[in-house]
C-alpha cells in the first residue's frame, strides 16, 4: 500500500525544505524525498561554508531567464527582509561582506540547522537516501516509487536542482521528470563558472596563477566590475564567475584592467610626472607587478614614458581599457556554481509554479529557468519559488 500525503517534494535543497516548510505551517502533510545521504549539500559548501544566504539589494534585474518577468512575483512576496526575519529569529549572527551579500558569521551548518527545526515545527518528514524509481500520474495523483516504499499525494514538487557539482547529489532528474510529462526543457549550462583560455593568452598567463586584479569584464552588453584571478587553465575570480552566464562560446569578452582610471588621462598624468620611469613600472602601481611585466613583454611596447607620443599612448590606453581575451570555454559543472537554463517558464504559473500542463505539479529552484548572479541570489531564488509554491500546494 502506497502511504498518501498531501505534497511530496523531490529534492531537500534550499528551495525544497522552504516548500515544505510554507506548506506544513498551513496543516498539510508534506513529505520530502531527497537521494543524497544529507539535506541542504549545496548549502552546507556554499560561500566558503559560511552560507552567502541573500542579497539586501536582490531584483529581477539579477536573474537571467528567457522570459525576465516570471521570477518578478515570487521575489516580489518573498524578499531578502523575510528571509533575515527566520535568520534573526534562530538568533543566527550574521554579516554583509560586500554589495549586499549576507553571510553567516559562523557557519552554513545554522542555517541547515534552522531549516530543519522549521521543518520539525511544521510536522514535515523528510527521507534521506531514498532514490526515486518511477513517477507516475493518475486520478489519485502522483504516485511515486522509491527505495523506501510508493508515496501518492495530489501534488508533487519538483525541487531537485540543477546540473552543477555532481558529486554533491546534483542529477538531470528534474529535467528528465519535466520531459515526461511534456514540459519544454530549455538548454542548460554551465554559470557562475571559471573560464579557460587557450592558445596564447593560456601560454602567456599560466604561470601568473594566484595572480588577482581589479577589471570590468564586459560580455555581450554587460559588465561586472570586481577581481579577476588567474587560474592554471584559465581565469577566474568574482567578474569572471558572473560574466561568465553571459558569455556563450565563441562569444566576444573584453577587460577594462585599469576600472578606476580614465586610462588615457592617467598616461598622460605618468608621462608628465614620471618621465623617466618606463611603462611596466608605471602600471605596477594600479596592476599587479607580474601582470603588468607581462603585460609589456607580450601586448604593449615598453619604454621610458617620455617616449610615447599621444598616438602611442592612446593605443595603449585603448587596449587596456578594452582588452579582448578569447575563451576557450568553461570549467563546465564540476566547479559551476549554476545551472543557466532548465524548465520554460512559460508553461509555469509565476504565483504558483503550478505546471499549466499537469495540475499538481510544480517546478522551483534551480531546475526553472531562473539564474542569479553571483552574491546570494540564487537562494533568495530558491526561497522566494519554494515559499510562492508552499503557499499554494
Ligand atoms: P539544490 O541543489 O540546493 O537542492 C536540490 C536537492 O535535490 C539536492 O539535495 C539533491 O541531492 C536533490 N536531488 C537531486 N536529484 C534528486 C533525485 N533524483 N531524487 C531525490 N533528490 C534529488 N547561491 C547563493 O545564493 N549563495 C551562495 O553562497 C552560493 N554558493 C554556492 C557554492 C557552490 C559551490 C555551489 C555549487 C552553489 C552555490 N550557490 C550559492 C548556488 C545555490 O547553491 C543553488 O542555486 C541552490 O542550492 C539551488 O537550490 P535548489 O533547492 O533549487 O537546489
Amino acid at each position: 500500500m502506497a502511504e498518501s500525503f498531501d505534497v511530496l517534494i523531490v529534492g531537500a535543497g534550499a528551495a525544497g525544505l522552504m516548500c515544505a516548510i510554507a506548506a506544513g505551517a498551513r496543516g498539510r502533510r508534506v513529505l520530502v524525498v531527497e537521494h543524497a545521504n544529507r539535506v541542504g549539500k549545496k548549502i552546507l559548501m556554499s560561500g566558503g561554508g559560511r552560507c552567502n544566504f541573500t542579497n539586501t539589494g536582490a531584483t529581477p534585474a539579477n536573474y537571467l531567464s528567457t522570459n525576465p518577468h516570471f521570477c518578478k512575483s515570487a521575489l516580489a512576496r518573498y524578499t531578502p527582509a523575510d528571509f533575515i526575519a527566520m535568520v534573526e529569529r534562530h538568533r543566527i549572527a550574521y554579516h554583509e561582506k560586500e554589495l549586499g551579500q549576507l553571510f553567516c558569521d559562523d557557519s552554513s551548518k545554522q542555517i541547515v540547522r534552522m531549516l530543519l527545526d522549521e521543518c520539525a515545527e511544521a510536522g514535515v518528514r523528510i527521507e534521506t537516501s531514498c532514490s526515486i524509481e518511477k513517477v507516475r500520474h493518475g486520478d489519485a495523483g502522483f504516485h511515486v516509487d522509491t527505495a523506501r516504499g510508493a508515496f501518492t499525494a495530489p501534488a508533487l514538487v519538483v525541487a531537485s536542482g540543477g546540473l552543477s557539482i555532481p558529486s554533491m547529489g546534483a542529477s538531470g532528474f528534474g529535467y528528465e521528470l519535466a520531459r515526461q510529462f511534456g514540459h519544454n526543457v530549455l538548454p542548460t549550462r554551465a554559470g557562475l563558472v571559471p573560464l579557460t583560455l587557450s592558445g596564447k593568452h593560456q601560454e602567456r598567463l599560466a604561470d601568473l596563477a594566484g595572480v588577482a586584479l581589479p577589471v570590468e569584464a564586459r560580455c555581450n552588453g554587460v559588465s561586472f566590475r570586481n577581481f579577476m584571478l588567474v587560474t592554471h587553465r584559465g581565469i577566474s575570480g568574482p567578474s569572471i564567475l558572473q560574466i561568465s552566464s553571459y558569455w556563450n562560446p565563441g562569444d566576444d569578452l573584453r577587460l577594462d584592467l585599469l576600472p578606476n582610471e580614465d586610462t588615457f588621462t592617467w598616461l598622460q598624468m605618468q608621462r608628465a610626472e614620471r618621465p623617466a620611469s618606463e611603462l611596466k613600472t608605471v602600471l605596477a602601481d594600479c596592476i599587479p607587478k607580474r601582470f603588468a611585466q607581462r603585460l609589456c613583454e607580450h601586448w604593449l611596447a615598453n619604454k621610458p614614458m617620455r617616449q610615447y607620443h599621444e598616438a602611442e599612448l592612446r593605443t595603449i590606453a585603448d587596449l587596456l581599457g578594452d582588452w579582448p581575451l578569447v575563451a576557450s570555454g568553461t570549467e563546465g559543472y564540476r566547479t559551476a556554481e549554476v545551472t543557466l537554463g532548465g524548465v520554460d517558464t512559460d508553461e509555469l504559473s509565476s504565483t504558483t509554479m503550478q505546471s499549466k500542463r499537469v495540475p499538481g505539479l510544480y517546478f522551483i529552484g534551480e531546475v526553472v529557468d531562473v539564474t542569479g548572479w553571483l552574491g546570494g541570489y540564487n537562494f533568495q531564488w530558491a526561497w522566494a519559488s519554494g515559499h510562492a509554491c508552499g503557499g499554494a500546494v
